[in-house]
């Protein structure tokens, strides 16, 4: 695994160059970026020396200037340790005025897991400045790894004082052994060989929430559509083309893996193509032929059912939970607010993440996620949803 460690300057310096050693050990790459305050604790040459990797210091580096875009690029997992104050507070503001900030703002939405282990004075730690940046960065995703009770170096005794290497370790190492399938893209219903009924869906919903879980440290599935955007982390896919195909890979998946939550974003066919007609003469369609371009052609679509309804009954989990998606396509709230009711009254449905058409854009993406009629959380963003899902469904 490639790490990238930031260092801001505590004495707990000394502390977190131990962290560079034991990943070291166990087989890691590490790159290491270091305040100018860091660098007042623990010197280039033992940073360097134990990484193996020069360090990096500035943002602007002669020949390196786009380092603090690329080193993020690169890494597979974002670790701030010693966290001091004074960036903690800055990155919740959103500054960029130094190496670390930079680095750190240009990480964001990659969906690569981010930790900040906290170091400081037990003061410092109860500042409201400082609590409140750290559940703001919290609600963003990044997972605080929370300092612990005892003596600090400054003499005094509370809270503050950086986790023990070995925790923090444990704590970005270890895999949740909770399972997640997120199904993905749209379906392709063949009217031939090579004509097909699809959908506008790219799939990049489905790839970014499966990113998310995976860098949360879940075990997920992705099942997408063979044309999606894929999942840039590492994941189990599976691939599918049409509704058959789809419905074949989900019964599998979940007969032979107990998977604890669906979201089931994938936009799925509700027809399929049953015969064509040319000439009054009704052909039963067929994916090895092509059909004549010359006549006009009726194609007849059968429905396909409700696969959501399906999911339960195929589920080894019969506590498997559902998120189900629905797109409204009305500006009239009451139409939008009775298509959602009639889902979270199935009994095969737990939460839908609704959004309307008219919500959707390349730059904008943003849904309601629904537990019941009364408990709606707005989620502005895909990682909003994925932190809804989290809150309440995992
Ligand atoms: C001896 C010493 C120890 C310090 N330890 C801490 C600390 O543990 N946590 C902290 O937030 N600041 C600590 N500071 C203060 C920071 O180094 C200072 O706020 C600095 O501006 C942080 O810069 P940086 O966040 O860019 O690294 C310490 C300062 C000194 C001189």
């Amino acid at each position: 695994m490639n790490i990238l460690l930031l260092m801001t300057g505590s004495i707990a310096c000394a502390k977190a160059s131990g962290l560079i050693s034991l990943w070291k050990k166990n087989g890691h790459d590490v790159k290491v970026v270091a305040s100018n305050s860091a660098l007042e604790f623990v010197g280039i040459a033992t940073l360097e020396g134990l990484s193996g990797n020069p360090v990096m210091t500035s943002v602007f580096e002669t020949n390196n200037m786009m380092d603090h875009i690329n080193v993020s690029r690169q890494t597979d997992i974002i670790v701030l340790a010693p966290a001091t104050a004074n960036t903690i507070n800055k990155l919740a503001n959103g500054t960029a005025d130094d190496v670390i900030t930079t680095t750190w703002i240009a990480a964001q939405e990659l969906y690569k897991p981010m930790y900040i282990a906290p170091a400081m004075n037990t003061k410092m730690w109860e500042y409201p400045a400082t609590q409140k940046s750290l559940s703001l960065l919290n609600e963003w995703g990044i997972t605080i790894l929370s300092p612990q009770d005892g003596d600090l170096a400054c003499g005094e005794t509370g809270s503050g004082r950086m986790m023990e290497i070995e925790d923090i370790n444990k704590a970005i190492m270890v895999k949740s052994d909770k399972h997640i399938i997120v199904t993905a893209g749209g379906t392709r219903e063949f009217i031939d060989g090579v004509r097909y009924i699809g959908n506008l869906s790219t799939g990049k919903t489905g790839a970014h929430i499966a990113d998310f879980y995976t860098s949360h440290g879940y075990n997920v599935t992705w099942l997408g559509a063979i044309n999606s955007v894929q999942p840039k982390l590492l994941c189990k896919k599976v691939f599918y083309e049409t509704f058959s195909e789809l419905s074949d890979q989900l019964k599998s998946q979940l007969k032979k893996q107990k998977y604890d939550i669906i979201i089931h974003a994938a936009a799925i066919s509700d027809f399929k193509v049953q015969s064509v007609i040319i000439n009054d003469n009704e052909i039963t369609t067929n994916r090895d032929s092509k059909l004549p371009s010359s006549n006009n052609m009726t194609v007849n679509l059968s429905k396909n059912p409700k696969l959501v309804q399906k999911i339960r009954g195929w589920s080894l989990n019969k506590k498997l939970k559902v998120v189900a998606f629905k797109l409204t396509n009305t500006d009239d709230s009451l139409v939008r607010k009775s298509a959602i009711l009639k889902l979270l009254n199935q009994d095969d449905i737990d939460y839908v993440a609704h959004n309307d058409l008219s919500e959707i854009s390349d730059i904008k993406h943003s849904f309601n996620f629904y537990q019941s009629n009364d408990t709606m959380i707005p989620c502005h963003t895909t990682k909003d949803l994925c932190l809804a899902i989290l809150e309440k469904a995992l």
